[in-house]
């Protein structure tokens, strides 16, 4: 596995031996989980290269002590990629991503006004410039993004699509604890009763679906269920928990809309995010 830091060493690395065949890329921000190593897993049974990036993008972080507590450790991501049999990791510094005079932003409209975008301002025009920069370095045919960020998959299929760029989006089902809390870099932040308190998030979401699946088609209603199991955690508060039709991000405009539901929770300190398609 080859460690590159610049995109020269990168260019080289993927061309070095000639044509490198079908490259699959895995943009991460490190502090590395199963749920990354199950992306890794998705690109090296459909490519012949697979690419992982690890930057933590501080201009998607509209919160400084958020970036500046984000984990991160090199060396342990490092080893892991080496042993999920990841071809080449990027690990470019800021000023390679965004060198002295950066002044191109790439904002995609609409879809990041709401949920993560009403509460993190400026964060998917960081996500999706960043996205934008690694795909044009990287040239993959394909690339993997996790279901649990489900607004940043949207956001990064749409830019996709508007900016013609020729690759494919993967959107990858969400990997669970064994107690259902979504895997996050994030939960390393988590001590030990928070860790705990944080698996409502989830129940909450599976409390929604079954709901829905018992033939409950009321939006209020199965928000209000989503709301109620929240409630239950004293140590946790909801800054959204909302039914939405799962492609606009938007109140569902019909009874046959695909929806999904989604929660944004802080609880200890940390910052949780998940959804579940219903
Ligand atoms: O999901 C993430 O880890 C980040 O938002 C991404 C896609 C790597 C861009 O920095």
């Amino acid at each position: 596995m080859q460690v590159v830091r610049t995109t020269e060493a990168l260019r080289l690395a993927l061309t070095g031996d000639g044509a490198p065949g079908s490259i699959g890329f895995v943009p991460t921000m490190g502090a590395l989980h199963s749920g990354h190593l199950h992306l890794v897993e998705q690109s090296r049974s459909a490519n012949d290269i697979t690419v992982v990036s690890i930057f933590v993008n501080p201009s998607q972080f509209n919160n400084a002590q958020d970036l500046e507590r984000y984990p991160r450790d090199e060396q342990r991501d490092v080893a892991l990629l080496t042993d999920a049999g990841v071809d080449v990791v990027f690990v470019p510094n800021t000023a390679e991503m965004y060198p002295p005079g950066f002044s191109t932003w790439v904002t995609v409209e609409g879809l990041t006004n709401v949920l993560e975008g009403e509460f993190r301002p400026g964060h998917f025009r960081g996500v999706a410039t960043v996205v934008t920069l690694l795909l044009q370095m990287v040239r993959p045919q394909r690339a993997y993004f996790g279901e649990k960020d489900w607004q940043q998959l949207l956001v990064v299929r749409r830019l996709a699509r508007d900016l013609m760029l020729d690759v494919e989006i993967v959107g990858v089902p969400t990997v669970r604890e064994p107690d259902g809390l979504a895997m996050s870099s994030r939960n390393e932040r988590l001590d030990h009763s928070a860790r705990r308190a944080a698996v409502v998030i989830s129940q909450a979401l599976a409390a929604a679906q079954a709901e829905y699946t018992a033939g409950e088609r009321d939006h209020d209603a199965l928000e209000r269920k989503l709301h109620n199991t929240l409630a239950q955690e004293p140590a946790l508060t909801t800054e959204y928990a909302l039914i939405t039709d799962a492609n606009t991000l938007q109140a569902p405009a019909s009874s046959n809309a695909p929806l999904r539901a989604l929660i944004a929770a802080h609880i200890g300190g940390v910052r949780l995010i998940d959804n579940i398609p219903l």
